[in-house]
């Protein structure tokens, strides 16, 4: 057996616990294993290494994923699709093992669609596929956030301001919400609840009214719905037909707006990339380590089109088919614990 492995999307710590896992595992089983560089693209463009036991060693603890990664998809094209499978078949892959987001996954359904024997891996900060409770990268991300708030609270505090903290979230407000729940946000801004600068104020107004508190963080994911902020042009949109959302600045015009209105000092910060830095959490090497060894099984079993996936405090096969294309938007009992402690 030859066992191609790919990292797609955005890059996350957990990614390169993820890589070892799958090809420690392979070679158990007596597999070769083949690193396909930076996602789709390596399959398209017949970029590939082999891996053996020297090359994932060491890499654990690392950020960042040894094989890079790109945003590359090849499901616009029929003869891209073709490309991708000749490829793989010419490399003489069995099984292809895509670790990423819902993009890349879908990128995965629909090759296996086309004949290629793949399994995919749930990674992205922003924890919104679909069929699995956490996904690689998120714990390690919303503990940077838990991490920036506990630091942003002591200057807030001192010079009794409201600042604005934007974390990624493309769709969803996983990380908004978890970072804020652990962090102690006096407000979280998600894109799943819409709401006005006019609420927000009024809220802020209240704390300092009825609480007697005398600054505020509020948390705001990259992709929050608030009425009276207007979007600049976004430019491109990118082959997945997303647009680049660190162009909204939207934590910056938010605090624009609450200055202008309540004549108190604001600040904003953009925890940005720093969320998808440094070494993964214990919690996402562990993810990783159980979900890539998963695969494995699976490859092992014979059984692809299908996500290793976490449910409950279980690994199991979801189908890839049902998680193209589809966000698993933030779980209302997380929005409602958040709220307890607005
Ligand atoms: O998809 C994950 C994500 O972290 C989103 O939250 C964010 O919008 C995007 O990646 C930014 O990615 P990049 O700047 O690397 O293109």
């Amino acid at each position: 057996m030859r066992v191609g492995v790919l990292t797609g999307g955005g890059d996350v710590p957990g990614l390169n616990a993820a890589i070892r896992a799958v090809a420690r595992s392979a070679f158990r089983h007596g597999y070769e294993v083949v690193g396909i560089l930076d996602g789709w693209a390596g399959l398209l463009h017949d970029r590939m290494r082999p891996l053996d036991d020297q090359a994932i060693s060491g890499i654990l603890h690392m950020g960042g994923t040894i094989l890079g990664a790109s945003r590359t998809n090849p499901l616009h094209k029929e003869d891209e699709i073709a490309q991708c499978v000749e490829n793989a078949q010419k490399a003489k892959l069995d099984a292809v093992v895509a670790i990423g987001g819902d993009d890349t996954l879908g990128v995965a359904a629909g090759l296996y669609d086309a004949g290629l024997p793949t399994v995919g891996i749930p990674k992205t900060m922003d924890n919104d596929v679909v069929g699995t409770d956490y996904c690689i990268g998120f714990d390690t991300a919303v503990t940077v956030i838990a991490d920036a708030l506990d630091r942003l609270h002591t200057t807030a505090d001192a010079h009794h301001r409201v600042i604005v903290v934007e974390v990624m979230g493309r769709d969803a407000g996983w990380t908004a919400a978890f970072g804020g729940l652990a962090g102690g946000a006096d407000m979280v801004l998600i894109p799943e609840r819409p709401i006005s600068v006019d609420e927000i104020c009024a809220h802020i107004t209240k704390r300092y009214e009825e609480r007697n508190k005398r600054f505020s963080i509020i948390v705001v994911a990259e992709g929050a719905k608030i009425y009276e902020v207007k979007d600049p042009d976004l430019g491109d949109i990118d082959a997945f037909g997303h647009v680049r959302l660190d162009r909204r600045d939207v934590g910056k015009q938010v605090q624009r707006e609450i200055e202008a209105r309540l004549h108190h000092e604001c600040r904003s910060v953009v925890l940005g990339h720093l969320q998808r830095g440094g070494s993964p959490t214990v919690f996402d090497r562990v993810l990783a380590t159980r979900l890539g060894v998963r695969a494995v099984d699976l490859i092992k079993q014979g059984w692809f089109g299908q996500m290793v996936a976490l449910q409950g405090n279980r690994i199991v096969p979801f189908p890839l088919r049902d998680v193209a294309g589809r966000t698993k938007q933030l779980d209302p009992e997380f929005w409602d614990l958040a709220t307890i402690f607005y």
